[in-house]
């Protein structure tokens, strides 16, 4: 990590494209130089949908984050991706130190991990090998192997994968910025790095990143990510609900939401009343508050059931003792945490990035996780390899051994389509740790 060095991160969002340029100063303190805060346009569920309209919403981000430091800084951008063709499995995988006189040193340690890698469909690449933990010469449990003198080392890893086509489809409209991408960063990791304590990923805990199209998860446990997955269902849908119940166009119920909306119509007051703005002739109306936080109870309990089903899906019996994490822009509704709380009993808080020296207080809001995680993982990840390049292979070091058992993956492979009735079904479960 050099203080010369620019670290720049960019979360193309459903509902907004933001982007961020930063240094560490001279007290090791984040030094954000530029942010670019611009609404998101082409972009469905997480998924690039129209290259050109994407194009313009990053690059008019990118042109406001890199305002104060000229051109030709942004190089080396972390770039958030998201939506349904991310799945992820957790594999584990023994391989042999090919010196085994030798101590393991860390350049030995990330050639196992990456020679660990599972082979993937050619329509798939590999964004993230993230090491879990290692048995190393049989003894369990080890962190870090880097210096023990080993001679055969089991790696388990968590592996998100993602669409090969859609990927390059997000590097497509960095590259004719001119921006270098860094690397691609699975955005509810980035969100988790910005937000979690060090406690609460030790516990286990699940992060809940609720954004306009997409609600993303990522459940850690001892320390490490264990699985990530998202919902295709976030903030627009609750808008769209009560502009349906209120019989509003989308931006006037966005504008009510914002304002007034609230998940617990229990915690309304039956007196509160809110103004219904008038539109193309129709005059402006009262309605009582509660009525309105009706539709959004509903939809909230709805995400809060899906969420439930992804950590049984994930292998899970309970959410862990760390509780739910919430946080993006839709997890502001007043009332959300507390009918999570509520609904399943766990401690349950809503983060946005803090404790960070140096932040400023725009980017210490929920809808900033992602780009403040990608910031710091850019900082923590800074000079490593990359896995994932320009939509080409992963690129792997020479092949040491496989498993032995011809095992590839023990774990599991999220699947997000098709089973509604399911989720329907496990979700009338209230799981308390
Ligand atoms: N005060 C608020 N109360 C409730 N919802 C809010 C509030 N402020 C913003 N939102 C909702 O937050 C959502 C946008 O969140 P965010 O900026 O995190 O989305 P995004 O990152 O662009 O989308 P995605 O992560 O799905 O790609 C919108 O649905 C908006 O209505
Ligand atoms: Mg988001």
């Amino acid at each position: 990590m050099s203080k010369d060095t620019f670290y720049s991160a960019v979360d193309i969002g459903s509902n907004k494209v933001y982007s961020v340029v930063a240094r560490i100063g001279t007290e090791g303190e984040l030094k954000v130089l530029g942010t670019g805060l611009v609404p998101s346009q082409g972009v469905q569920k997480g998924r690039i949908e129209n290259i050109e309209e994407v194009r313009v919403a990053v690059s008019a981000s990118i042109e406001e984050a890199q305002r104060y430091v000229g051109k030709g800084v942004i190089s080396g951008v972390y770039v958030g991706v998201n939506g349904a063709h991310i799945t992820c499995l957790n594999t584990k995988n023994v391989v042999e130190n090919p010196n085994d006189i030798d101590d393991l040193d860390p350049t030995l340690v990330d050639q196992l991990i990456e020679s660990a890698a599972p082979e993937v469909n050619p329509t798939q690449e590999i964004i993230h090998m993230i090491p879990m933990g290692y048995v190393v010469d049989g003894l369990a449990l080890v962190r870090n192997p880097a210096g023990l003198h080993a001679k055969e080392v089991e790696v388990e890893s968590h592996i998100v994968l993602g669409d090969a086509a859609i990927l390059r489809n997000t590097l497509k409209v960095l590259d004719s910025d001119r921006v270098g991408v860094g690397s691609l960063v699975l955005s509810s990791l980035a969100s988790a790095e910005a937000t979690l304590t060090g406690d609460e990923r030790e516990m286990g805990a699940v992060l809940v990143d609720i954004g306009g199209g997409t609600t993303d998860i990522t459940i850690y446990r001892q320390g490490t990510p264990w699985y990530s997955s998202m919902i295709p269902v976030g903030g627009n849908q609750l808008t769209r609900d009560l502009a349906v119940a209120m019989r509003v166009p989308f931006y006037i119920a966005e504008e009510i939401k914002v304002k007034a909306g609230a998940a617990m119509p229990e915690l309304v007051q039956l007196s509160e009343e809110v103004v219904v703005p008038g539109f193309e002739g129709q005059p402006r109306r009262v309605v009582k508050r509660r009525a309105l936080s009706e539709p959004l109870h509903d939809r909230v309990m709805e995400i809060l059931k899906m969420v439930l089903l992804r950590v049984r899906e994930s292998g899970l019996r309970h959410i862990p003792s760390g509780g739910l994490v919430f946080t993006g822009g839709g997890a502001q509704l007043p009332g959300l945490c507390e009918l999570a709380r509520q609904t399943f009993g766990v401690p349950v808080r809503l983060a946005y990035p803090r404790g960070i020296a140096g932040l400023p207080s725009e980017l210490q809001k929920p809808n900033a996780s992602v780009v403040v995680g990608l910031l710091l993982w850019g900082i923590k990840h800074y000079g490593q390899k990359r896995t994932y390049r320009n939509g080409r292979n992963v690129e792997r070091p020479r092949q040491v051994e496989k498993s032995r058992n011809g095992k590839k993956g023990g774990g599991f492979r999220s699947l997000l389509t098709g089973r509604k009735k399911e989720e329907q079904k496990v979700a009338e479960e209230v799981i308390v740790d």
